[in-house]
């Protein structure tokens, strides 16, 4: 198995690249790509931790070599935000990055499962799959975009706001990767119950929490370390479900004609041909209700907006 990160030098693919050089199953190739000259730096750094993953690291022209016959490519590349932006304020400066990258997998490693982190993650995924279809490479079955960090985000929170441990607590997260689009269903959360001042509030931290990382950071950039554990939980979880394990269940952006959004964060079973089946989002309160149709235009929206981007 290869895996590549694209935008290694980052602070999400320095993190992700070491949670996946001490991750990845034995025998693996892990292959770094950034612009920054500094990148097979970084990989003879990993390289001396002792775990059975080569690790090869490239910059500059050498982005056909990092994905070359690449079985995952997970792409962080791109701007951070800044205090006082939202992720749709990034689609300048990352749409062009995204199609780029996305031109290179068609050319490189057109059959393989790609995660999007570069936000907005509610648009750049649209992106990378237009550009797959002009190509006529596009599977959508292996195209995600990370929404892993909203997940493990709200698990922490639930835990603490509930005294439990984090390691205990799993919350579903459907919608998009931004604001009113991420939605936590905290009525399906097993064995806690919430009041509704509860549910107000920590969805609104969770919807939120991107936020608060990018202004404690003050100008200094956006959540990597977090962001790079949900990454490479992502990352992992499909490397397994290549690898034959049939009960791998992870959450994801994806292309799935859903009932609720052409592109729509949900859970999923993965296996070795990316998603092998979507599952249902189960009852919602009356709350989650309201907030799904409420983020439906946006999330629409921030898809067209890709779509657009790419017909040019
Ligand atoms: C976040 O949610 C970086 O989008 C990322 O913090």
């Amino acid at each position: 198995m290869k895996v590549t990160v694209i935008g290694a030098a980052g602070g999400i693919g320095q993190a992700l690249s070491l949670l996946l050089k001490n991750g990845l199953p034995a025998g693996s190739d892990l292959a770094l790509f950034d612009l920054a000259p500094v990148t097979p730096g970084v990989a003879v750094d990993l390289s001396h931790i002792p775990t059975d993953v080569k690790i090869q690291g490239f910059s500059k022209d050498d982005l056909g070599k990092a994905l070359a016959d690449a079985d995952i490519v997970m792409i962080p590349a791109g701007m951070p935000r800044k205090p006082g932006m939202d992720r749709a304020d990034l689609f300048k400066a990352n749409a062009g990055i995204i199609k780029g990258l996305a031109e290179a997998i068609v050319e490189n490693c057109p059959k393989a499962m790609v995660g999007v982190i570069t936000n907005p993650v509610n648009t750049t995924v649209p992106i990378v799959a237009e550009v797959f279809k002009k190509a006529g490479t596009y599977d959508a079955k292996r195209l995600f975009g990370v929404t892993t960090l909203d997940v493990i985000r709200s698990e922490t929170f639930v835990a603490q706001a509930k005294g439990l441990s984090a390691t205990e607590v799993m919350v579903p997260v459907i919608g998009g990767h931004s604001g009113t689009t991420i939605l936590p269903l905290l009525s399906q959360v097993d064995g806690v119950e919430f009041t509704d001042e509860e549910v107000a509030s920590l969805t609104d931290r969770i919807q939120n929490a991107g936020t608060e990382v990018v202004e404690a950071k003050a100008g200094g950039g956006s959540a990597t370390l977090s962001m790079g554990q949900a990454a490479a939980r992502f990352c992992l979880s499909l490397a397994n479900a290549m690898n034959g394990d049939q009960a791998v269940v992870e959450y994801a952006y994806v292309d799935g004609g859903s009932e609720h959004g052409e592109y729509f964060a949900q859970a999923m079973r993965l296996g070795p041909n990316g998603v092998e089946e979507l599952l249902p989002i189960g009852d919602l309160s009356a709350y989650e209700e309201k907030a799904l149709n409420d983020m439906k235009d946006t999330l629409t929206g921030d898809v067209r907006k890709g779509v657009e981007f790419v017909a040019g």
